[in-house]
């Protein structure tokens, strides 16, 4: 990617695409093409090979997806599978006809096998059965990664695809009702400060292990391997650790200053006991992630504070 590339960022107001917009601004890439999902559906085909042809952009970074938590993946299953079926199919096949140089896909570790043996090795996909939550999801964000690949085989079309772990950081999801581990954790523990609760429950055991990515160190991975890479081989990013639940909660706790007591409610189901990506492939390349978990976290709940015009105290 040279700085004057016209570059398409699509879903550039989502979590990962935020963040690759702003690390592809902040290294001076002047030519970013910005799309909402209200001026351009790319569920709608003909709305996307439109904006292809007339744009016709060098490089793709595909970060629009229909995403979310377990109620939602279970209350809309059809909109789940047609939305990122459709997304990516029109947006790699209009990449490709309107001659882009380069496409970067993003599946997600959620769509390994929901048993997969640890750390989860790239080549697990497809060798088990998926979390039946998230299947219609799954299933069409599969059907992505083998688009890219078979575009790069029959037609030489350059797409890469990456495999993030749980990402978190500003842009994140907040609301109680589907947002995920890392950001409900950190609403819940700000929330009960506020309120003087001397006492926060957390469902399961604590001891169920998970890995967490900033979103600002994706969006590195993302333009690394957007200059690096050009094979079809997914690649894994993550920070190759882990951490419990329950750590994970006294470490945000600390963070937000809450100094109740937490509970775990173990009659509740933890999930999988584990679920961590094996990084090698990418470590081998030359790429490390940079921001660690307690930094994360700090800036993230400071980037929150702001938002919800909450007063910082730490
Ligand atoms: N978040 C994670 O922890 C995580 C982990 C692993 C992988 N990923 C992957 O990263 C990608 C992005 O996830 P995210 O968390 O950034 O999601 P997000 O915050 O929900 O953002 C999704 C973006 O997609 C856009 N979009 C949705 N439908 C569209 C359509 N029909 N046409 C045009 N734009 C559309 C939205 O645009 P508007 O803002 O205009 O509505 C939004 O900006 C997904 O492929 C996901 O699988 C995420």
């Amino acid at each position: 990617m040279h700085k004057d590339s016209r570059i398409f960022v699509a879903g550039h107001r989502g979590l990962v695409g935020r963040a690759i917009r702003r690390r592809l601004e902040a290294d001076g890439f002047a030519n970013l093409i910005l799309r909402t999902r209200d001026e351009l559906d790319l569920c709608d085909r003909a709305q996307a090979e439109a904006f292809f042809r007339a744009e016709r952009p060098e490089f793709v970074f595909l970060a629009a997806a229909k995403v979310g938590g377990i109620l939602a993946n279970s209350t809309y299953p059809a909109q789940f599978i047609h939305d990122n079926l459709a997304i990516a199919l029109n947006v790699i096949d209009a990449s490709y006809r309107a001659g882009a140089a380069k496409l970067l896909f993003l599946g997600s570790s959620c769509i390994y096998p929901k048993f997969a043996p640890q750390p989860i090795r790239e080549e697990y996909l497809l060798t088990g059965e998926l979390e039946p939550t998230n299947e219609p999801y799954a299933i069409a964000k599969i059907a992505g990664l083998k688009l890219a690949q078979a575009y790069r085989a029959e037609y030489g079309f350059n797409a890469i695809s990456l495999m993030p772990t749980n990402l978190y950081g500003p842009g994140d999801n907040f609301d109680p009702r589907n947002s995920h581990v890392l950001p409900a954790l950190l609403r819940r523990f700000h929330d009960a400060k506020i309120a003087g609760t001397p006492e926060v429950t957390i469902w399961g055991t604590g001891q169920a292990r998970r890995e967490f990515l900033h979103v600002d160190d994706l969006a590195d991975a993302a333009v690394f391997l957007m200059s690096q890479w050009d094979r079809p081989e997914l690649v894994n990013v993550g920070t190759g650790e882990d951490v419990t639940i329950a750590e994970l909660a006294e470490l945000v706790a600390d963070i937000v200053g809450y100094s109740g007591r937490i509970r775990f409610d173990t009659s509740m189901p933890d999930g999988t006991p584990r679920k961590l990506l094996d990084i090698s492939r990418i470590l081998s390349l030359g790429w490390r992630p940079k921001i660690a978990l307690a930094d994360g976290i700090r800036s993230t709940y400071k980037w929150y504070c702001a938002q919800a015009m909450a007063p910082v105290e730490q």
